[in-house]
């Protein structure tokens, strides 16, 4: 039987995980000394068992030393394996060195990780320029995709949606999600008449007056990229937008922004805590631990 341990703040999913798989909840006794080292205890019997470690990793930098002192402990008390389950994995988008001297810290990150664990299970990691996780991690990756949950939230929840691309580079995410719940889509056209003048174009404006605009994406972070969207949507004469995450990043003041910018609703996935989560991940999590 797999046994199921989380760092702080994950106890509600690796709660849904060990009911979903039949697995045990570990104990770990996790506290800071008062010079802000980390104390680790596990009072669990682990010897030769598959371990699994839930942490989500947003804002990654305090997370990541705990995690590697858990799966260090879990091995040193003789678990049989150790698998990570990162519903949000940090680190992604840095993964070229776009100015001389900067760090690749994509890859750094998944070096150390990589030396921790036996597998790793993410959703919708930010993979851009890299083609597969595999070129930077050197365990086995489950990569899980939002797309057909996001699907059917849209589909049991928007009568009338339309769901719409900020850019070209997000046709193929957005085409499927509305392939699943059964929409149209349309991708905003940018036309760049020079460095800071980009005109941006709602195609078929007309035709869809009466639809519900949902825009999707992977990460909300800053907010600038739905909060710009959602001003170019109302702009057209269009309703106010849904707005879809799946990872609720939010940095500093950017959920309150993106709520005031005129969007009808922000809705995120379950894979970061956050009060805009509408659309539940443990299942699919669930279905590859089983
Ligand atoms: C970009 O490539 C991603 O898909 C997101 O559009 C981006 O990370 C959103 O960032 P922000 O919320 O800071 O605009």
């Amino acid at each position: 039987m797999k046994i199921i341990f989380s760092l702080p703040g994950n106890e509600a999913l690796a709660e849904k995980i060990a009911v979903g798989i039949h697995a045990e909840t570990g104990i770990c006794i996790h506290r800071q000394f008062p010079d802000g080292e980390t104390y680790l205890r596990i009072e669990s019997d682990v010897r030769g068992r598959e371990a699994v470690v839930v942490c989500t990793l947003h804002r990654p930098d305090d997370k990541l030393l705990p995690l590697l002192f858990l799966c260090q402990l879990l091995r040193d008390m003789g678990a049989a394996s150790v698998c990570l389950v990162a519903p949000y994995l940090a680190y992604m988008r840095q993964d070229t060195r776009f100015n001389p001297g900067e760090a690749v810290t994509s890859e750094y990150f998944a070096s150390l990780l990589s030396c921790a664990i036996d597998r790793l299970i993410t959703i919708d990691p930010h993979l851009h320029r890299r083609n597969s996780m595999q070129e930077i991690y050197s365990v086995p990756c489950d990569v899980l995709h939002a797309a057909g949950v996001i699907s059917t939230w849209i589909r049991e929840n928007i009568p009338q949606a339309l769901l719409i691309g900020p850019d070209s580079e997000s046709e193929q995410w957005v085409s499927e999600v509305a392939r699943n719940a059964g929409v149209p889509y349309i991708v905003l056209e940018k036309i760049r008449h020079g460095d800071r003048d980009v005109e941006v174009s709602v195609p078929d404006v007309e035709k869809y007056k009466d639809y519900t605009p949902v825009l999707v994406d992977d990460i909300i972070s800053t907010a600038r990229t739905m909060i710009e969207t959602v001003g170019h949507i109302l702009k057209a004469g269009m309703k106010p937008p849904i707005c879809i995450g799946v990872h609720a990043v939010f940095a500093g003041d950017a959920y309150r922004e993106l709520l005031a910018s005129g969007a009808e609703r922000v809705i995120t996935c379950s894979t970061i805590p956050h009060e805009s989560n509408g659309i539940e991940v443990a299942e699919m999590i669930i279905a590859v631990l089983v």
